[in-house]
């Protein structure tokens, strides 16, 4: 028998959840809290921490954080920072490069929330340049960081003189702010610890290395933002005072990174409420659990984990079904409720309009998705 990834929750011991229509996202309002004290405590200071809003997209979770004292945050899109702003966050760092009319919208963001600091990412001098003017038409300044590629080679330029000069290009820019580096390690997945921290390590000396030769040539390096979930404990544990620590996935953990990552502490805090809606054999069950409820980027077959069916298979999904393979599939009944955890639960998030806050065991509210779409106003 396959050994399920944690413990089950039972659908039926949650009070009010027969009244929940399927399938629905359910967030466990202890579990975000002890997830977030445990990021904390991994961290040793909320000083140190800048987390990625994109798992949650929620301005809840925000006032959550901001009441635990972190005030740094990060994005991934616009209407995050937007969600951010409107939370009251002073400090945003939108990790992504704008280009085209979103140069226009950074600009427009800057003129609504005049109060806020924001930075954005670029790694090429085409950009720099472009947004250097655009940034003299308005008269205020744009603070970039410099995207360093630590080996995911999604976006950045790897650390050493070419970066280098970039950085000094940036900073000689009239309306620029040289606003630090920034690196993305989503690579560095090594189940084993100390294989991780070795890569990790290894990615950070070269980014420190060279913030410390831009530094003694009198240029600013306030910041080093760097990494996700994964190689989150081993960030915590180097000791540069430029480092500020980004995880988004501890939030709510998934059961992608319970499977990958042991030694972690986080409980899963986000899982779907599915109801059985056909029996077609004695061996097989279809739920309302399709494709627009849950991420899609893990292979099929692979994108949901049922600890109270761990022998399930997952063997077809549409768009609003999910067909198991199941041994003890005679055991369910048309309209039987079922919780299981997404293996990714950023992209999950997504395609939610809203969540279905559990609090001691009872449903409790629910909290629209409030950055999930691109656009919120601005
Ligand atoms: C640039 C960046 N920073 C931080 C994160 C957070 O990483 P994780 O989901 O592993 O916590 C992500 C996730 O995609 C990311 O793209």
């Amino acid at each position: 028998m396959v050994q399920p990834l944690f413990e089950n929750i039972e659908a039926n011991s949650l009070v009010g959840l027969e009244t929940v229509a399927s399938p629905a996202l359910l967030v466990f309002d202890e579990r975000i809290e002890s997830n977030l004290q445990e990021m904390i405590r991994i961290a040793g200071s909320v000083d140190r921490l800048r987390p990625h809003c994109k798992t949650h997209k929620l301005a809840p979770i925000i006032e959550m954080e901001m009441d635990l004292g972190i005030r740094k945050h990060k994005c991934a899109t616009l209407a995050e920072a937007e969600m951010l702003a409107s939370c009251g966050v002073k400090e945003i760092f939108w990790a992504y490069p704008p280009v085209g009319p979103n140069i226009r919208r950074l600009q427009d963001f800057q003129e609504r929330f005049p109060e806020v600091c924001i930075q954005v990412t670029a790694d090429d001098s085409v950009l720099l340049k472009q947004l250097d003017e655009a940034a003299g038409e308005r008269g205020r300044p744009i603070e970039v960081l410099l995207d360093l590629d630590p080996g995911l080679h999604r976006t950045g330029i790897a650390a050493g003189p070419e970066a280098e000069q970039l950085y000094q290009d940036l900073d000689r820019f009239p309306n620029l702010l040289a606003g630090g580096l920034h690196l993305y390690d989503g690579h560095n997945r090594h189940t084993d610890y100390g294989e991780r921290l070795q890569a990790v390590k290894a990615g950070f000396d070269a980014a420190a290395e060279m913030a410390d030769r831009l530094e003694q040539a009198g240029l600013p390096v306030p910041r080093i933002v760097a990494g996700g979930t994964g190689s989150f404990p081993c960030f915590a544990e180097l000791e540069d005072p430029r480092l500020e620590l980004s995880p988004g996935t501890t939030v709510f953990h998934d059961a992608g990174y319970t499977r990958a990552f042991p030694e972690m502490h986080f409980e899963p805090a986000a899982w779907l409420l599915t109801r059985v809606i056909s029996r077609p054999s004695p061996t097989r069950m279809t739920l309302d659990l399709g494709h627009k409820a849950c991420a899609a980027d893990p292979p099929a077959g692979k994108r949901l984990h049922f600890p109270g069916l761990p022998d399930a298979a997952e063997v077809m999904q549409n768009e609003e079904h999910l067909v198991l393979e199941y041994e003890g599939a005679d055991r369910f009944q048309i309209g039987d409720m079922l919780l299981c955890v997404p293996a990714h639960i950023c992209p999950t998030t997504a395609v939610h309009q809203e969540v279905i806050v559990v609090r001691d065991g009872q449903v409790a509210e629910r909290w629209p998705v409030n950055s999930r779409d691109r656009r919120i106003t601005i």
